[in-house]
């Protein structure tokens, strides 16, 4: 069984297997949205000739395991770096337990590749990544804004004497977070702007990566990447928020409304970014969020980031640290970085649109 080999994906030759696979692996409920996403990557994810992006595992016609190996490119120390994003470790269960995800994971790092990244791991994805060589960064956790008191108490297994006080608490936290947006907003002033638009522009790519240079490491983005995760993805819907001001472009935020049926209303800022300690634009863009998703009725408001600064302005909000923390792993990350920015959220920019993270269906 050990023997059956790890290839580069080719979509002639593979992609059939691979959907058939994944089908049987994660169900057809979950196919039908993961499928029309695999489609979309394959079809149009701008890095996609960097070939492989994919490895898989095959038994003559069949796909018994694979893992995605995803182009990205990485803005290090003010230098664009191209680098690989591990996502999608999955085994056919009749293949299982015979060291196959081992094997896809090290063929992955003796490519040689800067691995940075991986949050949306299970604890054996983790294990599996550390075994096989990857180290951790320090775990980012997602920040949340409760919006609907009621809401979330209603669900949380508590006495009825502790879910009134966390509604009461809670109650005040969102009519402050509700007035600091309003007044932000208003006294923003005409010297600034967010607005809501539809795609990004190529024009404003040297913005971003102005931008992206004040951070240490941080992953690349342009218009032709963003549009492709956020106004082209044939499952979810995002929304884009530009900010201006009389110098020019200050930033963007991507979010979007909660999954349907979703039993948590939770809201995702999936991606924003702002110069390195702009606090103002991200306050900004932030209101202009909170009042939006009160308007929708969302319960919550989610966001990941590693800035000390941004934590601040979230804090300001009232947004408070979920209990799951991500995972953010690395590999081939020697001759990139230094050893100490494993231990130092401070250079990282990580959201959680960041690596895979809402791809395939949404990160809730
Ligand atoms: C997790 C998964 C990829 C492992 O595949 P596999 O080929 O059976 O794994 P391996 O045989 O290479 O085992 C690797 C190690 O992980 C451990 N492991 C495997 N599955 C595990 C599980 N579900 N829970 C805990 N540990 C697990 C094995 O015990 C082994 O540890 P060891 O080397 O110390 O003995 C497979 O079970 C799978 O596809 N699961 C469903 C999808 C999934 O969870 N993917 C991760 C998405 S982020």
């Amino acid at each position: 069984m050990g023997e059956y080999p790890v290839i580069p994906f080719e979509r002639d030759k593979h992609e059939a297997a691979l959907f058939e696979f994944v089908e049987k692996v994660l169900g057809a409920e979950k196919f039908s949205s993961r499928g029309r996403a695999l489609a979309w990557y394959h079809d149009s994810m701008p890095l996609r000739d960097r070939h492989p992006y994919r490895f898989v595992v095959v038994d003559g016609e069949r796909v018994a395991g694979s893992m995605g190996h995803m182009p990205a490119d990485y803005v290090i120390k003010g230098e664009l770096v191209p680098v690989r994003i591990t996502h999608d470790l999955l085994v056919d269960p009749d293949y299982r337990g015979k060291g196959i995800a081992k094997r896809l994971v090290t063929n992955s790092i003796q490519t040689g590749d800067f691995y940075p990244g991986g949050m949306w791991m299970n604890v054996p994805c983790h294990r599996i990544h550390l075994a096989c060589g990857f180290d951790d960064v320090l775990a980012p956790s997602t920040q949340t804004l409760v919006l609907d008191p009621l809401g979330f108490v209603v669900r949380k297994e508590l006495s009825i004497l502790k879910k009134s006080a966390m509604r009461v608490a809670l109650g005040l936290a969102e009519r402050r977070a509700r007035k600091r947006s309003t007044t932000t907003l208003k006294q923003m002033g005409g010297a600034r702007a967010i607005d809501r638009v539809k795609e990004f522009e190529p024009r404003f790519d040297k913005d971003w990566l102005r931008m992206e240079k004040s951070y240490g490491i941080i992953a690349h983005r342009n218009a032709s990447l963003l549009n492709w995760k956020y106004t082209n993805h044939p499952v979810l819907s995002y929304r884009i928020l530009l900010a201006t001001g009389t110098a020019g472009t200050l930033g963007y935020l991507v979010w979007r409304l909660p999954l349907e049926g979703a039993e948590e209303r939770r809201a995702v800022i999936v991606d924003y970014l702002v110069e390195k300690r702009d606090a103002d634009t991200l306050q900004h863009m932030l209101s202009k969020v909170i009042v939006d998703a009160s308007e929708e009725r969302v319960e919550t408001v989610s966001i990941l980031t590693t800035q000390p600064w941004a934590l601040k302005v979230l804090r300001w909000f009232g947004f408070l640290p979920r209990h799951g923390r991500h995972t953010w792993v690395v590999a081939g990350w020697r001759d990139r970085i230094p050893s100490n920015w494993l231990q130092d959220h401070d250079p990282w920019h990580i959201c959680l649109g960041d690596s895979d993270g809402d791809f395939w269906t949404g990160s809730q």
